[in-house]
């Protein structure tokens, strides 16, 4: 058993330093590199070639006059899969979480609850309350992603406090929650707080950029993942890998009050079947995908953690992202080991003063992530002997 173990270990290290030794490719810094590993984000995807052939072929129409049958057929698809009545597809994330919150915060001046830690609150560019008019109302999201029950329940401001208070009129949740490290929402979690928005008149809107990640880690079809919420964002060029857009999805009338939203913000396209059609690729050939990214980010985190140096918390690798950590008493920071992981080809961004993220996606193979930790292990070495600029 121990000579097999041996043996495996052996043909490993083989492996990787034939990687190392690969053929040489122009990096993104102009210097030749190995070979590119980009890990920064899930939104760096290439389209494959049978996306491109669909966007060639797509059959397309004005859709501003609500005539392009590929967008009709991907929006119809959409919102069957996530059990709603209809769909919307825009240009982006923010604009499919920008509309939500104005949809379902028309009166101006409204109040959302939301996480501190929550994209639409940090990186949106606080387009909801700049354009929105509508107050942010943050509670303070829980390393797991989710904000303590009791406190949402406390902060929620009812209309007949009008002349100080701003009105609660929306809860928003993320599902996977990106900045807590791709942490899923549970079901019975989001049950419980589409229960207390009913009891209260709320409505509960979720940012789901990566709820099919969240489904797949969870066993838990979409659909009834998001059977509480009233409104979903669903981003297709993350995981799925399609190039560009997202879909909203919810009731019918709420969607034609999104689709007048979509023109006034400059988010009504012509042709979009040429996008869509690549989206409905990405959603037949790359859905099952996830689960093997989720299975790489944890051979990923492992392999991370056996560097001294580095640490990651494994109970929050639960999808596609790994956010490792650099002891505090090293002389290691972030945006140092980026640095020279990019001269190895290996991309990747700092996520804070101590940590730096890491994000699998379908074009990252099981060797690009063995070729990734030994460059990592190769970045802490050499930083640490002080043999780098
Ligand atoms: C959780 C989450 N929501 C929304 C967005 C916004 O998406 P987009 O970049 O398409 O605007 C992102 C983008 O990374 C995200 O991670």
């Amino acid at each position: 058993m121990r000579c097999l173990h041996r043996l495996v270990k052996s043909i490993v290290l083989v492996k990787e330093a034939l990687l190392i030794l690969g053929s040489k490719t122009q990096g993104r810094t102009g210097k030749m590199v190995r070979r590119t590993v980009d890990l920064r984000s899930d939104t760096v995807t290439k389209p494959t070639e049978t996306m491109r052939v669909a966007m060639a072929n797509a059959e397309v129409d004005d859709d501003v006059l609500g005539a392009d049958p590929t967008a009709h057929r991907f929006e119809s698809e959409m919102a069957k899969i996530m059990g709603k009545e209809a769909a919307l597809f825009v240009p982006s994330g923010t604009m499919a979480n920008l509309i939500s919150v104005m949809v379902h915060c028309e009166v101006r001046g409204s109040e959302v609850i939301l996480g501190d830690n929550c994209h639409i609150h940090v990186y949106e560019n606080g387009g909801i309350s700049t354009i929105g008019g509508v107050h942010p109302r943050t509670l303070k999201n829980k390393s797991d992603g989710t904000m303590d029950i009791a406190e949402i329940e406390a902060a929620i401001r009812h209309p007949d406090g009008e002349l100080y208070f701003p009105s609660t009129r929306l809860i928003c949740l993320e599902n996977t929650h990106a900045n807590c490290g791709g942490r899923c929402i549970s079901v019975e979690y989001t049950d419980k707080i589409g229960e207390i928005a009913k009891q209260h008149g709320l409505k509960l809107h979720i940012d789901g950029a990566r709820i099919f990640n969240a489904s797949i880690a969870l066993g838990v079809p979409v659909h009834r993942l998001v059977q509480a919420a009233d409104s979903v964002s669903v981003c297709l060029s993350k995981g799925l890998g399609a190039p560009v857009g997202s879909v909203i999805v919810g009731s019918r009338s709420f969607i034609t009050k999104a689709k007048r939203l979509r023109k006034t913000l400059g988010g009504g396209m012509r042709q979009v079947g040429v996008l869509c059609a690549a989206a409905h690729v990405a959603l037949r050939e790359n859905l099952e995908k996830l689960e093997e990214d989720h299975q790489r980010a944890k051979i990923l985190a492992d392999g991370l953690n056996q560097i001294k140096q580095l640490s990651v918390n494994m109970t929050s690798t639960e999808t596609n992202m790994v956010y490792f950590n650099i002891l505090e008493s090293s002389c290691i920071s972030p945006e140092k080991i980026c640095e020279v992981l990019e001269e190895h080809g290996v991309l990747a961004m700092p996520a804070s003063a101590t940590s730096v993220r890491l994000v699998l996606h379908h074009q990252i193979s099981e060797s690009d992530v063995h070729y990734a930790l030994t460059c990592i292990k190769q970045a802490v070495d050499q930083i640490t002997a002080g043999s780098t600029k």
